[in-house]
């Protein structure tokens, strides 16, 4: 079946296209930014618009470009990152700032596959660079734009094999001119119209020829494969109070959370946790954080005390100024726990 969604989907986006702040509207003159493509897509991957834009706003007022960004310390920047999540891709980022200012004369190369061989692209990402900021033809397709394809078509095919198929599909609708906008227009219904609960259809442009909407049931697309639940681990972390600080650690440079501050603990496992406490001394319980990442769910035993311990164990950070320490969210849920223990002692 052929399918001609770009003329309606064009003319819709240059009437209602998003304003936000990475992006330049449909009847700018001007090309986007490259850099500023590249840093919204990353960010954007698995976070919502609303949670990006004040760290966008920071990033670029603090690194206004890839040179300065490849120039930044590593530390800073996972710092300015934390509370976002997903904190690889900000280890990404750094090191595809420093391939482009070394290898690529601080340029962003404009092809797909010259954008996929750098760190942290992958193709979602390359896809909507070459398009967004260099208007090629690329098939960008994320998850606003499956579910938006997967109902254009009625595709029963569930997800996560319906994959290819709705790349397939994408491609098929994807215009040679205006690829970028067509994207983001693509992204746009998925975000406001054609949304996974509730589907506006009354005021979808692509109401007329989607099929999903013929049966009656928009919402059952995509069709999804029963979920498995995920499994659940345990760990101990410390809080470990001397004068007005706490104790904090650096996580391994590798894996989950790497190179992020963090509580002293021990490795997180299937059974009950385990853990070789900073300094012997009398712990007691104060509750436990939850965090629930894309592979597992994540609880933390967390136990205080007060004491001393060697500098090389950490850092003494000032309790009233935790929001500073750039704490993952995990961690970050420990302190108001550690301020009623504070209070009841
Ligand atoms: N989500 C990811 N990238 C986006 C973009 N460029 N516009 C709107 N939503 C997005």
């Amino acid at each position: 079946m052929a399918v001609d969604a770009a003329p309606a989907l064009l003319h819709w986006y240059d009437m209602n296209a998003r304003t936000l702040p990475w992006r330049t509207l449909p009847d700018a003159k001007q090309a986007p930014d490259p850099y500023r493509v590249w840093l919204s897509e990353i960010m954007l991957q698995q976070t919502t618009t609303a949670a990006v834009a004040p760290y966008f706003a920071r990033f670029t007022a603090r690194w206004p470009t890839i040179e300065t960004l490849a120039a930044a310390e590593e530390a800073e920047l996972m710092a300015a990152w934390a509370g976002l999540g997903y904190y690889a891709r900000a280890r990404n980022l750094i090191a595809c700032a420093r391939t482009i200012a070394a290898q690529h004369g601080g340029r962003f190369p404009q092809q797909e596959t010259a954008l996929r061989a750098l760190p942290g692209i992958g193709a979602y990402t390359a896809a909507a660079i070459a398009a967004i900021a260099f208007g090629q033809r690329a098939v960008v397709v994320d998850a606003n734009v499956e579910r938006v394809v997967a109902r254009l078509f009625a595709l029963e095919t569930p997800l996560p094999a319906a994959r290819p198929e709705l790349r397939r599909l994408t491609d098929g609708i994807t215009p040679d001119a205006r690829a970028g906008d067509f994207a983001q227009a693509m992204m746009d219904i998925g975000a406001t119209v054609c949304m996974p609960r509730a589907p506006r259809c009354l005021i979808c442009p692509l109401a007329e020829i989607c099929a999903a909407r013929a049966t009656g049931e928009p919402e059952r697309y995509p069709v999804k494969a029963p979920k498995r639940a995920k499994p659940e681990r345990r760990g101990i972390a410390y809080w470990l109070e001397r004068d007005g600080a706490v104790l904090l650690s650096r996580r391994p440079p590798r894996g989950m959370l790497g190179g992020m501050r963090a509580l002293p603990g021990g490795a997180w496992h299937d059974a009950a946790p385990e853990a070789t406490p900073p300094i012997s001394a009398d712990w007691r319980p104060i509750g436990a954080v939850r965090h629930v990442f894309t592979h597992f769910a994540l609880t933390l035993d967390l136990l205080a005390a007060r004491g001393e311990a060697k500098a090389a164990d950490g850092e003494w950070w000032p309790v009233d100024r935790i929001e500073e320490a750039g704490l993952p969210t995990l961690y970050a849920k420990a302190a108001p726990l550690a301020a009623a223990w504070r209070e009841a002692a």
